[in-house]
């Protein structure tokens, strides 16, 4: 596997950034909605949305990385001779919103938790500092108990989301039609050992 994307084939750090990343935003949204939403267990909610933090951050740090090594890189794999303008539009559109929420959903995630009363060393008994794996504190851009900025951050971090899961949807369909309907060699150049022709 080469290094270096070429015309027809993936690079294989761009293969590697993508899986995983896949793996962890759509990992991240599944386990965000739950303990959001559908978790009556304070404590379990606490220590989740801990670690959902701390995966947030990896997500964030991989996209910066990713966006890195695709401009040192700007050659990618051209899509197949015979998709009509509307396909090519839709399917360049879908990859730079995907591109975007790689950043807009861990920043405002990061905001949300900083305003948050929770990381307020007054306002609680314990303060619920934004940790990594408890390793490190994240910054704090703003003062805790913002609860005008928490919400505006918690319904762009929630509404993001559900952007997320529509373009996911499209990107996984619009995957699955070059394979299965067009047979070209879409999806197997995005796979670990896909054969291309
Ligand atoms: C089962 C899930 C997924 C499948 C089957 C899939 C499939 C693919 C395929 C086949 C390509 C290559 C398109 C080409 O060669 O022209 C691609 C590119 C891409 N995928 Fe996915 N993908 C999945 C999940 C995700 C997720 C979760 C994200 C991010 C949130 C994502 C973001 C992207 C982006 C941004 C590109 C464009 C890469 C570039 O041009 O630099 N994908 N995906
Ligand atoms: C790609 C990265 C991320 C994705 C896909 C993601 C996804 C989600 C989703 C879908 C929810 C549920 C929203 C709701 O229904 O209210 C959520 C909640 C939450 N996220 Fe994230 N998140 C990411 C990164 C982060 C980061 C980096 C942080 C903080 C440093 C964070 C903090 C939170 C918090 C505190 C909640 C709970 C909000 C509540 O209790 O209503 N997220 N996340």
């Amino acid at each position: 596997m080469s290094l270096k994307n070429t015309r027809t084939r993936w690079g294989w750090p761009a293969k590697v950034f993508h899986w995983v990343m896949a793996l962890l935003i759509i990992g991240l949204a599944l386990v965000g909605t739950y303990m959001a939403n559908f978790l009556s267990d304070m404590f379990l909610q606490i220590e989740l949305t801990q670690i959902h933090k701390s995966f947030g951050f990896v997500a964030f740090t991989l996209a910066v990385l990713r966006v890195l090594w695709r401009w040192a890189n700007p050659v990618t794999p051209a899509l197949p001779e015979g998709q009509s303008a509307w396909e090519r539009g839709a399917a360049h559109l879908t990859h730079y919103g995907l591109y975007a929420l790689m950043f807009v959903m861990p920043l405002s995630g990061w905001l949300m938790a900083s305003a948050s009363p929770l990381n307020d060393a007054n306002a609680y008994p314990v303060q619920i500092k934004n940790m990594v794996f408890g390793l490190f504190e994240l910054p704090d851009p703003i003062a805790p108990s913002d609860k005008e900025l928490e919400a505006l951050f918690h319904t762009i971090h929630a509404y993001s989301s559900y952007l997320l899961a529509a373009l996911l949807l499209l990107h996984i369909g619009g995957a699955l039609k070059h394979h299965f309907v067009d047979r070209d060699s879409v999806l197997r150049r995005m796979l670990p050992w896909g054969r291309v022709d």
